[in-house]
Formats: structure tokens, sequence, C-alpha cells
């Protein structure tokens, strides 16, 4: 096994743990990552899609950006988000153990704060191929809003919960319905997981 897969396994196995103690659990504890099934179904999509940047909104343990790693070039790099120092803590060692530190950056602090920073960046105008969305539900929509202009013509947004659980469905219906209302974009729930909404950018 690759030091990436060993580091999935393992966390694959607090995950397995997470769910069978989750109200004993300290919410800063938690991972909540998307399953296994839907990084395999990620890893598998970015290794046909070959991106050289990639934005993630929700870093958590670092399990999602692992799979995302794992798919792509030792030159492509990834930006995650993550608020609680914590976490990003934990997410730090498993990048070290996994050893992909390099590609990856983790930008500590409020998403909506980062991602205003980003897009006023000349840089990050039009530059990622693949943006991740797995956050605070209710922000959906205006994290999709302000990373369409960061995204290139071809790529891709995901988001992640768009099913389950069914506590988001309010937020979720919102998110759909506002990015159905969007033009250049195609659009499509993908039942893996949690629920992935997959939007191409024309
Ligand atoms: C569902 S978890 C991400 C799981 C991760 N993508 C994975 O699959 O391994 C959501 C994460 O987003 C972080 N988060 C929630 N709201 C945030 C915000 N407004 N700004 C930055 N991070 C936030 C939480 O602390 C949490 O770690």
């Amino acid at each position: 096994m690759d030091k990436i897969a060993q580091v999935l396994h393992s966390l694959e196995k607090r995950a397995d743990y997470e769910k069978e103690n989750f109200t004993k659990i300290h919410h800063d504890k938690k991972m909540l990552a998307i399953t296994r099934d839907t990084g395999i179904f990620y890893n598998t999509l970015l290794k046909i899609q070959k991106p050289k940047k990639i934005l993630e909104i929700g870093t958590s343990f670092g399990y999602s950006t692992l799979w995302f790693a794992s798919a792509i070039g030792k030159k492509s790099k990834i930006i995650t988000v993550e608020k609680n120092l914590k976490k990003i803590k934990f997410a730090k060692k498993n990048f070290q153990k996994a050893g992909v530190s390099d590609m990856i950056e983790i930008k500590e602090g409020i998403a909506k704060d980062i991602l205003i920073q980003l897009g006023k960046s000349k840089r990050t105008k039009e530059s990622f191929d693949f943006i991740f969305i797995d956050a605070d539900k209710e922000v959906y929509p205006f994290y999709f809003d302000i990373c369409l202009p960061m995204l290139k013509k071809g790529g891709i947004i995901a988001a992640d919960n768009i099913i389950f659980p069914r506590k988001f469905k309010k937020h979720i219906k919102k998110y759909l319905e506002h990015i159905n209302e969007i033009k250049d974009i195609q659009s499509i729930t993908i039942p893996i997981g949690n629920g992935q909404e997959i939007s191409f950018k024309k």
C-alpha cells in the first residue's frame, strides 16, 4: 500500500468509529468526511480530467483532499480552506504522513473571507479546474457564485451532501434552485455517498 492509501485507510477506520459513536465525539474531533465510494468517484474523475489547480472548501482532517492528491500529478496544486485550527493540525499531520504536503496549501480562516480575497486576485481568475464545496450548507449558493469566475471553462464545481443528511434539505434545495438558474453550466446530481452535485462550466 502506498503512503496515501495507508493514511486514507486509517482515516476510514476513524470514520467507522465516528459513525458508531457520533453523539459521544466532540464536534472539533468529527471528520464528517466524504464516503470512500465518493473518494473513489472523485479520484477517477480527476484522473480523467488531469487538473492543474484544485480548490476545496472544508478540509477537516484532509480525507477528501488526499483522494484528490492521489489522482493528480506532483506539479498540480490544491488549495484547501478550513476554519477549525484543531482540524488543520490533524490535516497537516495526515498530509505529511502521506508525503503530499508540498502539493497542498491550507488556508486557515472563514471560507467567505478567504474566497473574497482569492476572488480579488488576478492570479485566481479562471485558474481552477476543479472546486469542491463541502462546508456550511447555507452558504453553498454564495460559494458557487464566488467560485464560478475562478473556474476555468471546462472545469467542475462539485458539492457534497446533496441528498444526505436530510437535515440540510432546505439549504440544498436553495442551492439546486440557484445553480439551475445560471446559464453556461450543466449540472447533474449523482447518488454516490451523501449525494454529489457536479456542475460543468461550458
Ligand atoms: C463536512 S466537513 C469537510 C470534510 C472533508 N471535505 C472530507 O471529506 O474529508 C466540513 C468542514 O468545513 C469546515 N467549515 C465549516 N464552515 C466553514 C467556514 N465557514 N469556513 C471554513 N471552514 C468551514 C468545518 O470546520 C469542517 O471541518
